[in-house]
C-alpha cells in the first residue's frame, strides 16, 4: 500500500463522511453547536407540544411532497387499518422468528410486508411496527398476541397490545412525546441507508429493512438497552464514580453520551427528561439516572478533556421507555417504530429526486503493473 495514496484520507473523519452534505431536505435540520433540532419547520419542543404521532407522520409526508396531502385524521384512520392488516401476519412472524430477539424479529417482520401500492406500502410499514413489537414481546413472556384496536391512537394501541390493558392518558402523552421526537433527525446512518436503497428504486420495504439494520447497532439506536444495563450494573450511588472511571479507563464507551453532530447537549434528551419527570414525578430510578448522568459528564470531561461529549437522546430514551413499562429488549425496536416515519418521508423524497446515490472510493491497493510491490 502506498502512503502517498493513503495520506490525504487517513483521518478517521474522512471515513465517517463528517460534514458531507448528501441531500437537501425540508424534513429536518440538526444544529450540533446550538443543540437545536428542527423537524418540518418546528423546533422539536414545539412539535411535541402540538402533535401526536399521527399528526407528525402526516406533517412529514406533506413536507416530503405526498399528494393528496394527508391530515392527521387521515393518517390515524390509515394506520389503524394497517395495524389490523399487520395482525394477520403475526402467526407467520412468530413462526419465522423463533429464537430471535425482538429487534431481529422486527427486522424480519418488515421483510414480510408487501411492497404493493406506492402509499399503501408506506402506511403498511409504519402501521405494522407496534403490532409486531407487541406480539414479539408477549411471545418472550409466553403470552398470546393481542389484536389491535383501530379506534385508538397508535401510541395508546401499542401500550394496550403490549400489556393487555389500556394505557393511561399520561402514558399516551409520554409515548407520543417520544415517538414524535425521534421521527426524523437529519442524515443519520439509518436514514442515509434508506435513501441509498430508495435511490436504486428497490422500494419502501427494502429501504426500511436496510435502514432498520443500520439503526440497531449500538453506535446508533442500539444504545438504550446498554444504558439500562449500565444503571443496573452501577446499582448504588456509592458505586457511581468508581464504576465510571473504571469503564472509561478500560476504553469502554459510556452509552448515552457523545454524538457525531451534537457538540452540546442533545435537545431530545431534555424533551425526554421532561416527559419522564411528568410521568413518574421524578421517582427514585429517574433521580438515580440523573445522578449517574451528572457523574458521567464529569468523568468524561476529566478523562477526555479534548472531546466535547455530552448527553445524547439515548440516555433518556432508556429512562423514559423503562418508565413506560416497555421491556428493555424492545427499546431499539420502539425507536424503529417511530423512525420508520422519517425513513418513509425520506424514501418519498428520494424517489422524487430520482437520482442513484453512487459515491466513489479511492483505490489504495496494489496496481497490477507496479513491479516494486
Ligand atoms: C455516538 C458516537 C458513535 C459518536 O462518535 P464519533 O463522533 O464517531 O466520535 P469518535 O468515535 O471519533 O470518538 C471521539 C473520541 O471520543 C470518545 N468517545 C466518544 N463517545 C464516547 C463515549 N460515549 N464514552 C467514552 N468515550 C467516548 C472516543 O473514545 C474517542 O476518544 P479518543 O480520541 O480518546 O479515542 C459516540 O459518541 C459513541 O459511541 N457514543 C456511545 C454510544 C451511544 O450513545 N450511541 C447513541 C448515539 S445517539
Amino acid at each position: 500500500m502506498s502512503n502517498g495514496h493513503f495520506s490525504d484520507v487517513s483521518k478517521a473523519s474522512a471515513f465517517g463522511l463528517d460534514n458531507v452534505v448528501a441531500a437537501e431536505t425540508p424534513l429536518s435540520h440538526v444544529d450540533g453547536e446550538a443543540g437545536r433540532l428542527i423537524i418540518a419547520g418546528h423546533d422539536v419542543e414545539d412539535l411535541v407540544a402540538a402533535y401526536d404521532f399521527e399528526g407528525a407522520v402526516a406533517l412529514l409526508w406533506r413536507v416530503a411532497g405526498l399528494e393528496p396531502a394527508p391530515s392527521g385524521d387521515d393518517v390515524r384512520r390509515d394506520l389503524g387499518r394497517a395495524r389490523m392488516e399487520a395482525f394477520r401476519l403475526v402467526p407467520a412472524l412468530l413462526a419465522a422468528t423463533r429464537g430471535l430477539s425482538v429487534t431481529e424479529g422486527l427486522r424480519t417482520g418488515f421483510s414480510l410486508l408487501s411492497d404493493e401500492g406506492d402509499l399503501a406500502a408506506h402506511i403498511r410499514t409504519v402501521g405494522s411496527a407496534p403490532v409486531f413489537i407487541a406480539a414479539l414481546c408477549r411471545r418472550d413472556e409466553g403470552k398470546d398476541a393481542i389484536a389491535p384496536d383501530a379506534e385508538v391512537g397508535h401510541a395508546a394501541d401499542f401500550i394496550r397490545m403490549l400489556r393487555g390493558a389500556p394505557a393511561s392518558e399520561a402514558e399516551v402523552r409520554a409515548l407520543n412525546a417520544y415517538l414524535v421526537t425521534v421521527t426524523d433527525h437529519g442524515m443519520n446512518a439509518s436514514t442515509f441507508t434508506a435513501r441509498v436503497i430508495a435511490s436504486t428504486r428497490a422500494g419502501m420495504i427494502s429501504a426500511v429493512v436496510g435502514a432498520f439494520c443500520a439503526l440497531k447497532g449500538p453506535l446508533h439506536g442500539g444504545a438504550p438497552g446498554h444504558v439500562l444495563d449500565m444503571l443496573d450494573d452501577i446499582g448504588t450511588r456509592e458505586n457511581i464514580d468508581a464504576w465510571l472511571v473504571r469503564e472509561i479507563a478500560k476504553g469502554e464507551r459510556l452509552m448515552g453520551f457523545g454524538h457525531r453532530v451534537y457538540k452540546v447537549r442533545d435537545p431530545r434528551a431534555d424533551v425526554f427528561n421532561k416527559a419522564v419527570m411528568l410521568l413518574t414525578n421524578g421517582n427514585e430510578r429517574v433521580r438515580f439516572a440523573r445522578d449517574v448522568e451528572t457523574a458521567a459528564l464529569a468523568a468524561l470531561k476529566a478523562a477526555k478533556p479534548n472531546q466535547r461529549l455530552d448527553t445524547n437522546m439515548e440516555y433518556y430514551t432508556a429512562v423514559l421507555l423503562e418508565a413506560l413499562g416497555i421491556p428493555r429488549v424492545a427499546v431499539t425496536a420502539v425507536f424503529g417504530m417511530s423512525r420508520v416515519a422519517g425513513w418513509s418521508a425520506h424514501v418519498i423524497e428520494q424517489e422524487r429526486v430520482g437520482r442513484l446515490i453512487r459515491p466513489q472510493s479511492r483505490y489504495v491497493g496494489r496496481w497490477p503493473d507496479d513491479k516494486a510491490a
